[in-house]
């Protein structure tokens, strides 16, 4: 990977990983704008963070700044990942794989057994990471982002319940040069 963006001056600070808040939007959507084609608004985040049964938002942080996030959509068993992002002048630092270590964990904890999402065809750092997760692809959603006129490469990581899915996630974390520091629930 490039690990452009790396930033050597934060790379000792410990990263915080905690639930998405009301107050963490306006950093949310400065980043949501620099990733994403089509950017979730204001309102459709709200909504989300307002349906804590079936959903899970988390934002990483480091030195006090908001610096990625991700999701997902539960729905029975299956988890639907809908979006990880993390600031571009951050990007290649890990944080993508913090946030799904702990995205993973909360689904497990929560009943998931297994994972999905759709990725963009020419994604392919989002779908390396998504690999190191255990997802493989299973089809392609024809035309599926309509605003860059791309296919969806859907992936799904199955069995996340088992034993050996925990080992792929305790090795996954080991790997890291330090802990998460996890705040609340
Ligand atoms: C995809 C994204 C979330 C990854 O976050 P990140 O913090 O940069 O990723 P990490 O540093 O945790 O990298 C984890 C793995 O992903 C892969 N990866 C990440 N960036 C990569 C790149 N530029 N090229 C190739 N592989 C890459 C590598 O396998 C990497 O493992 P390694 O560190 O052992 O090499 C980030 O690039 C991003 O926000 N992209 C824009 C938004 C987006 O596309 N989200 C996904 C929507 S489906």
């Amino acid at each position: 990977m490039s690990g452009s963006g790396y930033d050597g001056a934060h790379s000792c600070s410990p990263v915080v990983v905690q639930a998405m808040r009301r107050r963490h939007l306006p950093s949310v959507l400065r980043i949501e704008k620099q990733v994403y084609p089509r950017p979730w608004t204001m309102s459709l985040y709200l909504g989300e963070l307002a349906l804590p049964t079936t959903r899970c938002y988390l934002v990483a942080r480091q030195d006090n700044r908001l610096v990625g996030y991700a999701g997902f959509m539960l729905s029975l068993d299956e988890c639907h990942i809908t979006t990880v992002a993390v600031d571009p002048v951050r990007q290649g630092n890990r944080f993508g794989t913090r946030l799904m270590l702990e995205l993973a964990s909360r689904a497990v904890a929560r009943g998931a057994t297994s994972l999905t999402l759709e990725v963009r065809m020419s994604n392919t750092a989002a779908q390396e990471l998504y690999r190191k997760f255990g997802f493989a692809p299973a089809g392609v959603r024809k035309g599926y982002y309509a605003e860059v006129n791309e296919d969806a490469l859907v992936m799904w990581a199955h069995d996340i319940d088992k034993p050996g899915y925990g080992r792929r996630l305790a090795e996954l974390e080991a790997a890291l040069p330090d802990r998460t520091i996890i705040e609340g629930t």
